[in-house]
């Protein structure tokens, strides 16, 4: 049995509410399902596809709990399969879907799949999804979505981090495309040597049709997300089972988007092609377009995804690929972006899917990493300020210094109240050039990139709090996040980066922060609850220990000195400086 095959599965403990009966999420739906011969690849394995369709009826359904109207699937987030999980005939899978968030007219839907082999009782975490669906009233009106209010701490958790989930799926699009048409990677010719053995990519083109029938599509007769998921899916699968010679097995899938509906009637074409080939995975590409009932020739592009497979042989190694020769024109475009999509993947998954504890200090920053870097950043200061159980130590200057500690690791919170308006605290505190003003720890301080209007990066040096040894110094990104909605706070979050234009060098020590930064909420019109987060790294350590203990007044110092410099700097933000 491999580790990942051991995994428990840990169900949150129950939450009770006040009247004493067992908390259930509203909007909570749960799906269980034999995985029968007629679900399974030719292999008695769970096919891909069918997994998409029972996860996207089963998050509609929550959706439509919450929205109580109809629902359509605008979009599913990138899925990492652990593919050394097999679902086999015979196994249960268990879908669970809730939603975590609902903004104007979109909601995003947490889902979880885990499975049973119901024979020895052995239960595993398959993998989780988001799903965002957009309610369709009668007509052509929007629909404005009541909120949702989170009850439990994981929901408080996954309500705050949806807003930054949805801000990076926003700019996703965007990006990618920026990305893949740089110039760098534009100018990357792929050039092959003749005694390479490679497979041309147009022997595994795919082309094919399906009709949307009633089966397909809910009452309002547009088709469901999951059905086209499913064709998308299958149509990739045949692609690469050319390309393979063999039993592609699925790891990655990134966002799928829904540009466009397609009701009963509609031809749907899927094409699909290897892009290009990897060491040990190769990524297909595969678009699909409607045709609609009316005009023959009319056609809306309604998705493309792109999806990485790998074959492991039985012993669970993974097989190794020839190269693929692409076609001229979109062929070289597409060879060249799947490149670009890879490192993009990696990125991603080292820095978002890890517990924020395994994310290593100062990733490498760069603009194809950058909306996943300041996710991270931004979700690790939520994550923190969610956090129960903090200890007060002592109060400093109408200041309450906390202390956590949990696996190993000590975070700090600093709490008070100051006489000013939350915007204008905002825009003061969020100006890192500014900061030297009331903070000693902030010597030198030089802005190295403005990345966004909302994102920073910035190198600034301290003094050591021991006198003996070197200066220190920090390259540090800063996120700054207005309210997505009423009651949540301003936030600036703050994380190391490394960037080759800003080496270490041997006069100053290079320290590190992992997650720190600040949270303003309005207590009233004039007046704010600032809290000071960080997670302690062994340099930022000796400054925290030594104040909580009351070794140092350095932090009563500079709260007084943030106090006076909010103060006195107010009435210089104008309410228009704020987004
Ligand atoms: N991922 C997540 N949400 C998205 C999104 C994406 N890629 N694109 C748009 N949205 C959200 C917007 O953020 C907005 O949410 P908000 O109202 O809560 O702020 C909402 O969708 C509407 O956006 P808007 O820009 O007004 O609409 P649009 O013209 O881009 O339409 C869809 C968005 C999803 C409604 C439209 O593209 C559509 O109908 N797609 C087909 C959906 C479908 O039929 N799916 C079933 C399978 S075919
Ligand atoms: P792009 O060409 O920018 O990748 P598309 O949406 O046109 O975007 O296509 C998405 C993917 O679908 C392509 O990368 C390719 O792998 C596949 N594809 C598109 N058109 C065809 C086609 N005519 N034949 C086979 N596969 C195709």
């Amino acid at each position: 049995m491999s580790a990942s095959e051991q995994l428990e599965i840990l169900e949150e403990p129950p939450f009770i509410l006040e009247n004493g009966v067992k908390y259930i999420n509203p909007t909570e739906v749960k799906m269980s399902q034999f995985i029968l011969p007629c679900h399974a690849n030719h292999c008695g394995e769970l096919s891909v596809g069918q997994l998409l369709k029972w996860m996207d009826t089963t998050a509609c359904l929550s959706a439509e709990r919450h929205a109580h109207c109809p629902c359509v699937t605008a979009s599913m987030d990138d899925i990492d399969f652990d593919f050394e999980q097999r679902l086999s005939v015979g196994h249960v899978v268990n879908i669970k879907a809730k939603v975590n968030r609902a903004f104007n007219t979109s909601l995003e839907v947490g889902i979880s799949i885990t499975s049973e082999d119901p024979c020895s009782g052995r239960q595993w975490k398959v993998c989780n999804a988001f799903a965002t669906f957009v309610a369709k009233g009668q007509g052509s009106g929007k629909v404005q979505l009541k909120a949702v209010i989170p009850r439990t701490s994981q929901e408080k958790i996954e309500y705050s981090i949806a807003a930054e989930r949805r801000r990076m799926r926003l700019h996703h699009l965007e990006s990618i495309k920026d990305l893949v048409s740089s110039s760098t990677i534009q100018k990357a010719e792929p050039d092959f040597d003749e005694s390479q053995h490679v497979v041309p990519a147009e022997k595994t083109r795919v082309e094919t049709v399906e009709l949307v029938l009633p089966p397909h599509a809910n009452h309002q007769r547009n088709s469901f997300g999951g059905q086209i998921m499913a064709w998308m899916e299958s149509a990739a699968t045949i692609s690469a089972s050319r390309f393979c010679k063999g039993h592609p097995v699925l790891k990655t899938i990134d966002m799928f988007h829904f540009r466009g509906p397609s009701q009963v009637g509609d031809r749907i074409t899927l094409k699909a092609i290897v892009n290009n080939a990897f060491k040990e995975s190769f990524e297909v590409g595969v678009c699909a377009e409607a045709y609609h009932q009316e005009g023959w020739d009319q056609k809306t592009h309604i998705n493309s995804a792109f999806m990485t497979f790998v074959v492991p042989d039985k012993g669970g190694k993974l097989c190794t690929f020839p190269r693929v020769k692409p076609e001229p024109g979109d062929g070289k475009r597409r060879y060249r972006e799947a490149s670009a999509r890879k490192k993009i993947r990696l990125d991603r998954k080292y820095i978002i899917s890890c517990k924020q504890t395994e994310v290593p200090l100062s990733v490498p920053w760069d603009p194809s990493n950058q909306v996943y870097l300041s996710y991270n950043n931004v979700s690790a200061l939520k994550i923190l300020a969610a956090k129960q159980n903090w200890v007060l130590n002592c109060m400093q200057n109408k200041a309450k210094l906390s202390t956590l500690e949990e696996d190993h690791l000590l975070f700090f919170k600093a709490e008070m109240i100051v006489s000013v308006n939350v915007k204008q605290v905002f825009v003061l505190l969020s100006d890192m050039s500014r900061r030297h003003e009331w903070d000693t720890h902030y010597q030198r301080f030089k802005l190295i990139q403005k990345v966004d209007t909302d994102d920073v990066i910035y190198h600034v040096v301290s003094p050591s709090v021991n006198k003996a040894s070197n200066f220190q110094d920090f390259v540090l990104l800063a996120s700054r996040r207005v309210p997505c909605a009423d009651g949540d706070p301003y936030l600036i979050a703050l994380r190391s980066v490394s960037l080759p234009a800003v080496p270490p060098t041997k006069d100053l020590d290079r320290g590190e922060v992992s997650c720190a930064g600040f949270t303003l909420c309005q207590e009233g019109v004039t007046s704010t609850k600032i809290a000071y987060y960080i997670q302690t790294t062994p340099q930022v350590l000796p400054y925290i220990t030594r104040d909580i203990t009351g070794l140092s007044s350095d932090l009563c110092k500079i709260i007084e000195a943030l106090n006076k410099f909010l103060e006195q700097n107010k009435d210089t933000v104008h309410m228009c400086d704020i987004g």
